[in-house]
């Protein structure tokens, strides 16, 4: 409990306080995380199916994994938002739903949907219909960022801004994994807390490490706020 007390003191201390999130803070939603053992690459390679490769060799694969995952978001239920400013890997939207302000979603949406030739925009329904690119018969697909692409710059630098001016960092629910996301905590000028169910590679760089739940941690450090 005093872990939490001390994080309840400097985010009332702190005049900037940004969360960097990932796929744990949306399990207890009902959406699986990704490299825990019930996450989507538990069993399946990341590759053959989240990546430009796959969405070019093998659609029907690529579009059956992103359908799922788009029907999954109609089962689950977004979280409360209790943090400004929020850097996220994930792609759900929860965070907007939750209403939270400038929010960096820094690996794209699933809730948009694009051509992969034209770029035109398109609804998620055609998408999940099957229908290719009204406007040159490209194959559509979700505006996740996939392996081999580039983060949008805009939500990089928004969130690069963010983490540079910020007195406090609470970084909730990532295995801070995958790059260039993973180097972030290591660019902000305060303090970094991590907030994550199971330990991680850089967790010794942290000020706090609180293990636990998302969900429950939050909702316990909002009572002491
Ligand atoms: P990686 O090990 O190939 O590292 C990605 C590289 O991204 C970094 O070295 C970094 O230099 C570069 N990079 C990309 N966009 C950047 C930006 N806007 N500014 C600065 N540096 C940038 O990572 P990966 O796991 O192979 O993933 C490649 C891309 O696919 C990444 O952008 C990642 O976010 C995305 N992605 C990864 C996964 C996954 O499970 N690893 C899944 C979906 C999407
Ligand atoms: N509360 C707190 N932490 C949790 C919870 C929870 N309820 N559930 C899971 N976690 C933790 C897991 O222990 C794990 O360390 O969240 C972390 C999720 O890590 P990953 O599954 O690796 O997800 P993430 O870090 O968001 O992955 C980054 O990889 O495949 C790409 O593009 C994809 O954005 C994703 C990126």
């Amino acid at each position: 409990m005093s872990d939490l007390l001390t994080l309840a003191r400097w985010i009332k201390e702190s005049r900037y306080t940004v969360a960097l999130t990932g796929a744990g803070m949306s399990t207890e939603s009902g959406l699986p995380d990704f490299r825990s053992p019930s996450g989507w690459w538990h069993n399946i390679d990341p590759r053959t199916v989240a990546s430009v490769e796959a969405l070019e060799a093998d659609y029907p694969l690529f579009h059956q994994f992103y359908s799922a995952r788009i029907r999954a978001l109609a089962d689950s239920k977004p979280h409360r938002g209790l943090l400004q400013g929020v850097a996220t890997q994930n792609v759900d939207g929860f965070h907007q739903q939750a209403n939270q302000q400038r929010v960096h979603e820094l690996h794209g949406s699933i809730r948009k949907v694009r051509c992969h030739s034209c770029e035109r925009q398109a609804d998620v329904e055609s998408f999940l219909t099957g229908q290719a690119c009204p406007a040159c018969a490209g194959r559509l697909r979700p505006g996740v960022v996939l392996f081999g692409e580039t983060l949008p710059e805009g939500a990089w630098s928004q969130a690069l801004t963010d983490l540079r001016s910020a007195e406090l960092t609470v970084v909730v629910g990532t295995s801070l994994q995958v790059y260039p996301v993973a180097q972030l905590p290591s660019m902000t000028p305060g303090r970094v807390v991590m907030l994550n169910l199971e330990r991680t590679e850089q967790d010794e760089r942290f000020d706090l490490v609180l293990s636990g739940k998302a969900g429950e941690l939050l909702q316990q450090l909002n009572s002491l706020l």
